[in-house]
């Protein structure tokens, strides 16, 4: 089964969260994308008056083309669900996000969220998370110092063989988040302590967001060769 078949896999099992008179936060990425074109045929289907609440603009675009009822967060501070894919996930439910660039409305969302639901193919699924690049979002003013800060930081916890890119486009030309930022993303190799880097990442001035997202996911829908297996988190 390829990837995007079990990614599918899973956004469908998700389609049981969408019901009438529920808020649900729409992710952002391939896998959410799936998510996003099934529940608008359900919602068509069942006639449900569902509200979703998109994380970028590329999933506002898409849940529009296909006609689900949009609203923005800030008319809805508390949401149903999430529902939102990976770039890796542990045994804790922690998470590597950002992969897409949307991490800062996703956890925004995600976060606002009484249930967060991860969806994704088993290739998500690690032991130690940070094979995957950490994105950091930092604000474009003082990218420079902020960059030489999350350097030494990541010298003094340890990280030897750390490597930090400045993320860009196609064009070569920085990448630029929808919150009009710029995006370093810190290749580590495996992270031993998700929960220190992320609070002392978000601790240094231009730092915006960082792509752990502890503590937020409880329920994990993860497609494998033999089905989609349906974890909470205990
Ligand atoms: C978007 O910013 C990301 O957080 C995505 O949710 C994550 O990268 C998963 O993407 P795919 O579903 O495309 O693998």
């Amino acid at each position: 089964m390829s990837a995007d078949t079990q990614k599918k896999a899973a956004a469908l099992e998700a389609l049981k969260v969408v019901t009438a008179d529920v808020k649900i936060g729409l992710g952002t990425g391939t896998t959410a994308n799936h998510f996003i074109i099934a529940a608008a045929e359900k919602v068509k289907r069942e006639k449900l008056n569902t509200i979703f609440v998109p994380t970028s603009a590329a999933s506002y675009a898409l849940a529009q083309k296909h006609g689900l009822n949009l609203q923005n967060i800030e008319d809805n501070a508390f949401l149903d669900f999430t529902v939102d894919g990976a770039d890796e996930i542990d045994p804790q439910f922690r998470m590597i996000k950002g992969g897409g660039g949307a991490l800062h409305r996703e956890k925004i969302v995600a976060s606002s969220s009484r249930f967060v639901i991860c969806i994704c193919d088993e290739s998500k699924k690690v032991e130690t998370l940070g094979k995957f690049p950490l994105p950091v979002e930092v604000s474009k003013y003082g990218v420079n110092p902020t960059a030489w800060k999350i350097e030494r930081l990541l010298h003094n916890q340890g990280f030897t063989n750390a490597k930090m890119r400045l993320r860009a486009q196609v064009d070569g030309k920085p990448f630029v988040t929808e919150g009009g930022n710029a995006i370093i993303d810190l290749q580590l190799g495996a992270i031993p302590d998700p929960d220190r880097l992320e609070a002392s990442l978000k601790h240094l001035p231009g730092v915006i967001e960082c792509g752990l997202f502890i503590g937020i996911c409880g329920i994990v829908m993860m497609a494998t060769e033999n089905g989609v297996e349906e974890i909470t988190r205990p």
